[in-house]
């Protein structure tokens, strides 16, 4: 019988493989440091393993991330270089995460920072709102989640563009492409969204240089941010700035480079800042148990595996 192993040190494994049993009944499933005989362990799924934990594993044949990204997993340095890693594509996740855009950019887009403010203050103001088709989307990352966010805000009557590493065609959206296009991009959107995964290109990318280079033309005369990629992305003090000294109206962040994001931390109490717990967009246990266990059925009938990672660009 093959042998499943979770090697989830930071997150409570128990109802994954409560889930994985009941998704694939025929594996062995085994949950991390109670690994029994390592020899039977042909497939794991982990999220920041512990140094040479997965190397130890000699008859592994495929890495499962329990996310879309695989930063926590590529951040061991020991990770077995043959294996393949499979990241998680599912609708699940990614509605969830069209959701949470979606969400955000009406919040700011409607003002709602403002209105709960007039509401615990009980004043009654009508301000102008304005038309969705005056304002400009864009989103960094025209991967899996940007491109089904990007349709949804289009359907909305968004001005929706997308930047990633190379052109897509995708209607009613603009795409840019590669460093040389990045400013292009930047110019003309109002509100910046980052669906980017973290990878050693896109650490930081997201500070005072970037942000000075949004559209100011828009309906709040300043830019709006929303980070759901990674925190890694962000410089959180060139933020607080931005938005100090009105280079930013505003900002909707669900990852940071700390998480849990310190007590300490400004952005916690900022009036312009709306804070998520990295909660854009979970991971249901059964629902993505169920993918795996197609995934491992796939391989076991032919060796084949999909939405396999490219080691080299780090997603
Ligand atoms: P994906 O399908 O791999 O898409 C990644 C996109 O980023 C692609 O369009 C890619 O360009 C682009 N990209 C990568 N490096 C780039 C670079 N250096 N310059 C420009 N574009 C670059 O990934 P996904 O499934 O959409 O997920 C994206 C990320 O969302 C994940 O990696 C994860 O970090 C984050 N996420 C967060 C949550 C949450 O709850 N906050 C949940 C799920 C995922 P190409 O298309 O040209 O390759
Ligand atoms: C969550 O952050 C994920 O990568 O799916």
């Amino acid at each position: 019988m093959s042998a499943f192993a979770f090697v989830t040190p930071t997150w409570d494994a128990a109802p994954w493989a409560a889930a994985m049993r009941q998704a694939a009944p025929h594996l062995n499933v085994r949950v991390w440091p109670n690994m029994g005989h390592v020899n039977d362990i042909q497939y794991a799924a982990c999220w920041l393993p512990p140094a040479n934990v997965m190397t130890g594993l000699p008859n592994l044949k495929v890495i499962f991330s329990l996310g879309a990204g695989v930063d926590a997993i590529l951040a061991d340095p020991t990770l077995p270089r043959h294996v393949p890693i499979v990241r998680v594509v599912d609708p699940d996740l990614t509605n969830r995460m069209s959701e949470f855009i979606v969400m955000h950019v009406l919040m700011h887009h409607r003002q709602q920072l403002r209105l709960n403010e007039n509401q615990r203050n009980g004043i009654w103001q009508a301000f102008t709102q304005h038309a969705a088709k005056d304002v400009s989307v864009g989103i960094m990352g025209l991967g899996v989640l940007g491109q089904d966010a990007a349709r949804k805000l289009e359907v909305m009557g968004f001005q929706v563009r997308g930047w990633s590493r190379s052109a897509k065609v995708i209607a009613g959206v603009d795409s840019f492409a590669g460093p040389e296009q990045l400013n292009e991009f930047l110019k003309d959107t109002d509100i910046l969204i980052s669906l980017l995964p973290a990878t050693p290109e896109t650490d930081g990318i997201i500070n005072r240089d970037l942000l000075s280079k949004l559209s100011r033309a828009g309906p709040f005369a300043a830019p709006i941010l929303i980070n759901a990629g990674r925190g890694r992305q962000q410089n959180e003090n060139d933020i607080l700035a931005c938005l100090d000294d009105g280079t930013l109206y505003g900002a909707s962040l669900d990852v940071f480079t700390q998480e849990p994001l310190p007590k300490t931390s400004r952005l916690w109490n900022h009036p312009k800042v709306m804070v998520s717990p990295h909660s854009a967009a979970d991971s249901e246990p059964l629902t993505i148990c169920t993918y795996i266990a197609a995934q491992i059925a796939a391989f076991q009938k032919d060796k084949s595996h999909s939405n396999q990672i490219d080691r080299k660009l780090s997603y």
